[in-house]
């Protein structure tokens, strides 16, 4: 199926859209014609974002369980549901980066926090929205962005690559529980991006290496394309 025309009025909501890959889905997501709500806890760039790409700014912290369920609130009451959630905000633990044993155990809880339990507490809020989507044949879809750092055991990547692997099985597992329900579950590592999180993990980079984060967010829109094959039809009689 074509991409834009699969895309076109799904309800999107992706966390850390103010920058590098998440920026680049909102902006890519809302040209081709989804509605699309996206999270990040700098109010300013939300403002900004929103501005520019005419998408549904949330100002939030999913590392921060209180925050949760005003943000699925948020997300749900602007789009009128959600089609596909896509929890890419993602904390590096210590920076600069830093050997396990120099790591402080409050490091690897916030790494666990925003990488991890935020991604599980948001799926759960808005659990019973994507089953409603499935239901409806929109299509219902999880992107759990992940990483290189999940499988390899590259030192000094301990807390980040921890919490990464850890979210990498539970999406695998969320996707057997959730395959009766029509909710399909990705996990897609993005691969090494020129964005401001790699230049705080690697400062002497050179960026001529690596991915522009618009060509991962193509990739990440065709994956969710193909996750859903029959919803445009479906959709043609909802839109509002
Ligand atoms: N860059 C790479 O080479 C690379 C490689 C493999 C995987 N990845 C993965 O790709 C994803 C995107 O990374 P990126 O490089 O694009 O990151 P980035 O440029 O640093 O952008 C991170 C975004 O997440 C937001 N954010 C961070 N912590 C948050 C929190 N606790 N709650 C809500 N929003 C939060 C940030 O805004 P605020 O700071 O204002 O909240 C920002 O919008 C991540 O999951 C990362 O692990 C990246």
């Amino acid at each position: 199926m074509e991409t834009s025309k699969a895309i076109e009025g799904l309800r999107v909501a992706v966390t850390g859209g103010t920058s590098g890959l998440g920026l680049a889905l909102v902006r890519r997501l809302s040209d081709i014609g989804a509605r699309v709500a996206f999270v990040a806890r700098s109010a300013d760039a939300v403002e900004r974002v929103a501005a520019d790409t005419g998408s549904i700014g949330v100002v939030g912290d999913v590392g921060d369980k209180d925050a949760i369920y005003p943000i699925a609130l948020q997300i749900t009451g602007n789009l009128g549901g959600i089609d596909v959630l896509i929890n890419n905000a993602s904390s590096l633990g210590p920076t600069p980066l830093a050997l396990l044993a120099d790591t402080e155990c409050e490091e690897l809880e916030t790494a666990l926090a925003v990488n991890l339990v935020g991604p599980f507490r948001l799926t759960k809020a808005l659990y019973g929205a994507l089953a409603a989507s499935a239901r409806e044949h929109r299509g219902s879809v999880v992107v759990n962005i992940s990483s290189d750092a999940a499988v390899n055991a590259y030192p000094e990547w301990g807390a980040y690559g921890a919490s990464k692997a850890a979210l990498g099985h539970l999406t695998s597992i969320w996707h057997e529980e959730s395959n009766a329900l029509g909710i399909h579950f990705l996990s897609i590592d993005p691969g090494d991006m020129d964005t401001p999180l790699h230049a705080l993990a690697v400062p002497d980079a050179d960026a001529s290496t690596l991915k522009h984060p618009d060509q991962s967010a193509m990739e990440v829109i065709a994956a969710i394309t193909a996750a859903l094959p029959q919803r445009t039809v479906a959709l043609q009689g909802n839109r509002p």
